[in-house]
């Protein structure tokens, strides 16, 4: 526990970053430490730690085992899909990590190169990650419910020089093989990569094999370990792709140093833990969630992090997550409301939780989109352990507002709002014109500058767009996307996405891009895709098209087809069901699709009809279309009423 409390730290942190992120940065091992904390780059961002030298995977991995801790569990990687358990001590994961290193590196990777990793929930994942990180080549993972056609964009953006895949993936009961989709980016993208190393997996899955393909176990018996290379603070670690308000997805750059001192910080002070202790995040690597807290941040404290290759129900049971908890004294663990709300639907009573010694456990953490108060409530009353709903991104890689665990004295619990700022984070709530709002006035949250370590600094070949998407918006602040309001206490309320990104599942999605694959539809003249709202996933996108004239296309014909179209270009995550066939949209007289307004229909929300409306009688048609197809409130209101 930390001596100082919460609001003495906060206080520091915002009037004097440089000491206060001076004294965190002494907790992590450098191989050169750096004189200052806080400087500005060539463009005027703001860069931590320069002139520091170290490297990630060093203190993920070496340092424990040069401070005699090498027989500790490093990775417990629990698999209901496959039945398997593997337990990696901090030596065991050291050493193939560092061989894959040298297997990469004979292949030509270097410092600064980048390498792509598009694989399922194995051990090798993470291997590749820390690989990767121990040459100071630069990762991208891509998540594994991608399709072909969006690992295609980001292999011709970040260029790598290679791509670590493996045979196969398990989605509950079904293997999705792996190897078609690379082979099938690799041919639709511009750039190609140098190899395809591939992690066979021997589940039956086809396999295609392609003059370039490497295989993970032969590199594995002929390369030589290699020691951690020395990298800058302000050297890229990992681009992780994320959905922005273009069909473009944006690469989020990590940089090293910042990085490690933020994921240092977060482990103790956010989610209270202790190095040795077990922490476990069940979400994804390709997600951020899975960068921060299944990989670097608990290997960086010195924890046991879990890998857990399942799902919360279906793998076999809603039972799964109490299993692991018990089967691994888990003491903390994150996941998303999503996760919650689908084993409370299972196992409305929690009668799975009594059959298992959860005593370990500590604290609930939930994050990646809002928590709704009815699965709050459930979690606490069920695991009788605290449940922690904290806000953060992709983009700052660790929280932002959460009810810091490592202090002392916690903040009670206000359902719906993530509690207080982070430390180092000066949350803010402005107005369009830039002006702060009241306590209780809803805005936009940002961020003044400058953001603490560990958040991006730039966009991966896109500075323009960083500006544009993030800094230009409010002179000085960095601009969430959320919208919000901070009550009379201080507590800060997310209440959703200004733009057009939608949470599914806890995954990040962008309606923008799936209208631009709904609109490549034949018969489709425009089209518009709203997130609306869903008991399970939080949030599900709907399409609603206006045909061309002369088209005729049956209303479930089109849905068939576009269904299929977004789940190939997108992917499966996308979860795109529902397709409808309106007559008009809804607009301003100047053209602009009023999404707000149809969401609010589908919500069943009071909205305001804005006076640019060019004709107020389309809302009636969509209104009753929705009634006619049973979609959000309507079909929530028939379900009720049975
Ligand atoms: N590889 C291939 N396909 C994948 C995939 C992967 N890694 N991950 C998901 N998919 C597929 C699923 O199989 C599903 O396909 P389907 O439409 O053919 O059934 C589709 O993508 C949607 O997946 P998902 O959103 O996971 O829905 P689900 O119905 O399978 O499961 C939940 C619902 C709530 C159980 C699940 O979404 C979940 O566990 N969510 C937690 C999310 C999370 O951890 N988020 C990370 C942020 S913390
Ligand atoms: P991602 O970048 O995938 O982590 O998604 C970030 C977005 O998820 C945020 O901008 C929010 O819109 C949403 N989000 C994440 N955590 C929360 C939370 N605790 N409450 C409300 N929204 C959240």
């Amino acid at each position: 526990m930390a001596e100082v409390n919460y609001a003495q730290e906060f206080k520091r942190s915002i009037k004097d970053p440089e000491n206060f992120w001076m004294d965190q940065a002494s907790n992590i091992s450098w191989f050169q430490k750096p004189q200052r904390a806080l400087t500005k780059d060539q463009n005027g961002f703001y860069r931590w730690f320069k002139g520091g030298k170290l490297n990630t995977c060093y203190l993920a991995l070496d340092v424990h085992i040069e401070n005699g801790r090498g027989e500790d569990i490093a990775l417990i990687y629990d698999s209901p899909v496959t039945q398997s358990i593997e337990k990696y001590t901090y030596l065991e994961l050291r050493d193939q990590v560092s061989r894959l290193a040298g297997g990469m590196k004979r292949l030509g990777v270097e410092k600064g190169d980048t390498v792509i990793i598009y694989m399922p929930m194995i051990p090798q994942a993470v291997i590749s990650m820390l690989a990767c990180a121990r040459l100071g080549a630069v990762h991208s993972v891509v998540f594994g419910g991608f399709a072909p056609h969006e690992l295609a964009i980001r292999i011709d953006d970040a260029k790598p020089k290679l791509i670590i895949t493996a045979t196969s993936g398990i989605e509950v009961d079904r293997i999705i093989p792996y190897k078609p989709m690379v082979d099938e980016a690799i041919a639709k993208s511009t750039h190609k990569p140098d190899h395809v190393i591939v992690y066979n997996r021997r589940m039956g899955a086809v396999r295609p094999d392609q003059e370039n393909d490497i295989d993970y176990a032969t590199l594995m018996k002929i390369a030589d370990p290699v020691r951690c290379i020395e990298v800058d603070a302000t050297d890229p670690l990992y681009i992780l792709y994320t959905s922005g308000t273009t069909g473009k997805p944006k690469g989020i750059i990590r940089d090293n140093g910042g990085h490690a001192v933020a994921m240092h910080y977060s482990m103790k002070h956010v989610y209270g833990v202790n190095p040795r202790e077990v922490f476990w995040a069940a979400s994804d690597v390709g997600w951020v969630v899975g960068h921060s807290y299944i990989v670097y941040a608990p290997l960086v404290y010195g924890c046991t992090t879990v890998l857990f290759e399942g799902k919360p129900v279906r793998t076999p049971d809603a039972s799964t997550f109490w299993r692991v908890i018990s089967d691994h004294e888990v003491d903390v663990m994150f996941t998303a409301p999503t996760a919650i709300r689908a084993i409370k639907k299972e196992d409305p009573e929690g009668e799975f939780i009594k059959q298992f010694d959860m005593s370990r456990l500590r604290y609930l953490f939930l994050a990646g989109e809002r928590c709704d108060v009815s699965t709050l409530n459930w979690a606490g009353e069920k695991l009788n352990v605290p449940v922690i709903d904290h806000w953060w991104q992709t983009e700052t890689g660790w929280p932002i507002v959460a009810n810091m665990m490592g202090f002392n004295e916690h903040f009670d619990v206000k359902p719906g709002s993530a509690t207080q700022a982070v430390c180092g984070y000066d949350v803010q709530i402005l107005r369009e014109d830039g002006s702060e709002a009241e306590r209780g006035e809803e805005g936009y949250v940002t961020v003044k500058l400058p953001l603490p370590p560990g958040t991006l600094p730039n966009l991966w070949g896109d500075t323009e767009r960083f500006i544009k998407g993030y800094l230009n918006k409010f002179d000085g602040y960095y601009f969430s996307g959320d919208g919000g309001y901070i009550d009379e206490d201080g507590y800060v309320f997310i209440t959703g996405r200004v733009d057009d990104i939608i949470n599914v599942a806890g995954h990040r999605l962008s309606t923008a891009e799936m209208e631009e694959v709904v609109a490549k539809h034949p018969d489709v003249a425009e089209c518009c895709v709203v997130g609306i709202e869903d008991d399970l996933k939080g949030q599900i996108p709907l399409a609603i098209a206006v045909l061309k004239a002369g088209a005729c296309i049956e209303s479930f014909q089109l849905q068939s087809e576009v269904v299929g179209d977004v789940r190939k270009e997108i992917g499966p995550v996308a979860s795109l069901k529902k397709v409808l066939i309106a007559e008009r949209l809804p607009k301003t007289r100047s053209g602009k699709i009023l999404r707000k307004v149809i969401r609010a229909i589908a919500d069943g929300k009071e909205f305001t009809v804005p006076s640019t409306i060019d004709d107020p009688e389309i809302l009636n048609e969509i209104e009753k279309l929705f009634q006619d197809q049973m979609v959000g409130s309507f079909e929530k209101k028939v379900k009720q009423s049975n």
